[in-house]
């Protein structure tokens, strides 16, 4: 299964890609956990990607682009992905469909976790993600048992730095500017669907299942 996960920021798209990547065995793709890890680690492409991160702006398409392509060429992709965050762009889409064409491959499922902004606010401020295994927690809704440790693996719980207030501003405005369209983009082809992402982290993830459970057949 080919799938892409779309939603504002905080949305819940990591959270049900981990989830739907140990049911199905297929790996997340997380442009921004990807970039996030290049930062990290202070590689060329971190040092590019590092400034657009902490302003809330999209990191330019050609970069985020050529990181997918060599990703979706690993051979763990072969049995499917799921694509976290990517594309973002009505550019970066085409290019998706060109680079999948290319790999006589398309994606079978658009699912797009739809939050309203006010609750997502609330879902960014009081996130904290695993330095070490990438989990991510809630300290309301999701909290793990010791508030900076995390419980699968040990590793350090932190904020991101692109969660602070005034950036997560600017990175919904990119959000509905430049991500929005690809809802109607999707659409025509008919392999979009809509998930309530206001539910629970559980109700979430039996709305996706069932539209996996579907397209499967
Ligand atoms: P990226 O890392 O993709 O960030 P994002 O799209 O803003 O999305 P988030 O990761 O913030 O949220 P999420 O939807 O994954 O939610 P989560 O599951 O964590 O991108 C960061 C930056 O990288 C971009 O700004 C850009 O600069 C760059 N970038 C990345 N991709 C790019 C691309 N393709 N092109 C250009 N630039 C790119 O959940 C959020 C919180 O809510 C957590 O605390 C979680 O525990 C909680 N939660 C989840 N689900 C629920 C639920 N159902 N109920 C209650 N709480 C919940
Ligand atoms: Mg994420």
């Amino acid at each position: 299964m080919n799938l892409v996960l779309l939603g504002a920021p905080g949305a819940g798209k990591g959270t049900q890609a981990k989830i739907i990547m140990e049911k199905y065995g297929i790996p997340q793709i997380s442009t921004g956990d990807m970039l996030r890890e290049a930062v990290t680690k202070g590689t060329e492409l971190g040092k590019k990607a590092r400034e657009y991160m902490n302003q809330g702006k999209l990191v330019p398409d050609e970069i985020v682009v050529e990181i997918v392509r060599e990703r979706l060429s690993q051979k763990d992709c072969e049995k499917g992905f799921i694509l976290d965050g990517f594309p973002r762009t009505i550019a970066q889409a085409e290019a998706l469909d060109r680079i999948l064409e290319k790999m006589g491959k398309k994606i079978n499922a658009v699912i797009n976790v739809n939050v309203p902004e006010e609750e997502v606010i609330k879902r960014i401020v009081y996130r904290r993600t695993c330095k070490k295994c990438g989990a991510i927690y809630h300290l309301l809704y999701n909290p793990p048992k010791k508030e900076s440790t995390c419980d699968k693996c040990g590793g350090e719980l932190y904020q991101r730095e692109d969660d602070r207030e005034e950036t997560v501003k600017e990175r919904f405005r990119v959000y509905r500017k430049n991500t929005e369209p690809l809802i109607d983009y999707y659409k025509k082809r008919r392999i979009f669907f809509d998930v309530d992402g206001t539910k629970d982290v559980e109700g979430v993830k039996r709305e996706v299942l069932n539209i996996l459970e579907k397209i499967k057949r």
